[in-house]
């Protein structure tokens, strides 16, 4: 059967068994190998990918469930010379060691933080208890996902104070431009 859906923003298409995993889908089929398998049975959310915007397990979706629909890998949180704040994060906390739970970690935590979860130590680690980690000891993960929120905050700040300055510039220059128009008699 042909499978057509959407993976980091791209319309795919797939043409093979509808129950072939989707984790294998991505990773064989679509040239994607940042998803990555750890137990392959549900467990250890190693192959964490997001599926309209929600948190799934990728090595139990068989690819003819997300026919239209849009699937989110690890490959859309960065490129390797440019970095997500999350990404980053991960780097320079430790977070990551041998690095097979980390991209569905950092997908995980990638809908938590943008549904606007809380930043408090249990929350995080309540929200990441589908992702195991053998290596970390999760505090090192904790803190990663705190840092990226606070990153992320900071440059939507930034942003918006751009906006404005820009905005207020135009404002003052179309006030001089009136100022000096001579008004007619
Ligand atoms: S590989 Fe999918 S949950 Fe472990
Ligand atoms: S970094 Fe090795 S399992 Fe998490």
């Amino acid at each position: 059967m042909r499978v057509t859906f959407t993976v980091n923003g791209k319309r795919r298409s797939y043409g093979g068994s509808g129950m072939k995993r989707l984790l294998d889908v991505l990773r064989e089929d679509l040239s994607l190998p940042g998803t990555k398998e750890g137990c392959g049975e549900g467990e250890c959310g190693a192959c964490t990918v997001l599926l309209d915007g929600q948190a799934v397990v990728s090595c139990l979706i068989p690819v003819a469930q997300v026919a239209g629909r849009r699937v989110a890998t690890v490959e859309s949180l960065g490129r390797p010379d440019r970095l997500g704040p999350l990404q980053e994060a991960f780097l320079s906390e430790g977070a990551a060691q041998c690095g097979i739970c980390t991209p569905g970690m950092l997908m995980t935590a990638s809908a938590y933080l943008r549904g606007g979860g809380s930043t408090r130590d249990d929350a995080i680690r309540h929200e990441l208890a589908g992702n195991l980690c053998r290596c970390t000891g999760y505090q090192h993960i904790v803190r990663a996902v705190q840092k990226a929120a606070a990153t992320s905050r900071a440059r939507r700040q930034t942003r918006r104070a751009r906006r404005v300055t820009v905005a207020m510039t135009r404002q003052s220059r179309r006030r001089a431009v009136s100022k000096r128009t001579p008004r007619r008699a």
